[in-house]
Order: C-alpha cells, then structure tokens, then sequence
C-alpha cells in the first residue's frame, strides 16, 4: 500500500520535464573556442538530452538565453513545472546572485553543469554562486555532462 503510493507520487513528480536551461553564449557552442569548448552545437546536446532523457523515462525542456533575468524566470517557472533543472549558467555561474537566490527558492534537483573543467582555467571561473544551493555540480567532462546530470537527477527522484 505505502509502496504503490510512493510509486504513484513518483510517477507524479516525474510526469514533469526537466528544465535544462543554458545560459549566455551557449547558443555559440560549436562555433565559439572549440579548443575549449569542442564542436557540438548546442542544437546537438539538446537532440542528445532529448534522447537521454526519454531512455530513463523523462522529458527535457530545453531553453537556452543570453539573459540573466530571463534565466530567473524559468527558474521561477521550474518551481511547480519541472521536476529537476539543470543549469550551465556560463559566466553567470561566476556573478550571478540573483540565480543563486532563485534556485535557493526551489525544492527539487538542481545539477551545475560546465563542459569545460573551469578549475584548470582563469581563476576568476574558479568560484561558483550557484554551487552552494546546487545538488550537485559535473564539470570538465564535456558534452556528455548534461546526460550525467539527467542520471543525477532521475536518482534524486
Ligand atoms: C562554462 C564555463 C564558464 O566559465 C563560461 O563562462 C561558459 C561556459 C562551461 O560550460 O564550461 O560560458 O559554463
């Protein structure tokens, strides 16, 4: 009885999308320092995620901006419409207090994801505002980072 009700409010919870939200810049992926960054376009991580997601049984709502506040919203957006996000804030990740007060505001999974591993760069990518109120953070293993944070967040679930 108690396990087919927690099965039932799993299901509930993961009927919503993941938001996976990306943010200045990331539009360039592919085009913009693919020394650092490498050559999949942001259109290729998103079919990627897309995928990923469907084989664990999830959706993915994939937004990308160049705006802080508009990444605010959607994380507004993520308190009652998705089930886990997962945010490459770009270099918002390093200045944005406003994004960490807004997912300081959410009660469901949060993974940080850089492609690049951002401690072996400039130092002022070494501090993060949003890692204190993250569930956890993936960094430095590429593209392939987002999918590790869609199995992040289906274990959270
Ligand atoms: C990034 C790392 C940030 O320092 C940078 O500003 C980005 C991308 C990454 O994915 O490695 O735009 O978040």
């Amino acid at each position: 009885m108690a396990k087919s009700s927690t099965r039932a409010s799993a299901q509930k919870s993961s009927a919503k999308p993941v938001f996976v939200l990306n943010g200045p810049n990331l539009n360039l992926l592919g085009q913009r320092e693919p020394e650092i960054y490498g050559r999949t376009t942001l259109a290729d991580i998103e079919k990627q995620v897309r995928a990923k997601a469907k084989a664990l049984g999830l959706t993915a709502d994939c937004r990308q901006s160049n705006h802080e506040g508009e990444l605010v919203d959607w994380i507004h957006e993520a308190r009652e419409g998705a089930c886990g996000v997962i945010l490459n804030a770009g270099a918002y990740s390093h200045t944005s207090i406003a994004i960490h007060d807004a997912l300081a505001a959410l009660d469901i999974p949060v993974i940080e994801v850089h492609i690049s591993n951002v401690y072996k760069r400039e130092s002022f990518r070494h501090h993060s505002t949003i890692s204190s109120v993250a569930t956890g953070v993936i960094c430095g293993l590429g593209t392939i980072g987002y999918d590790l944070a869609l199995e992040a967040v289906k274990s959270k679930l």
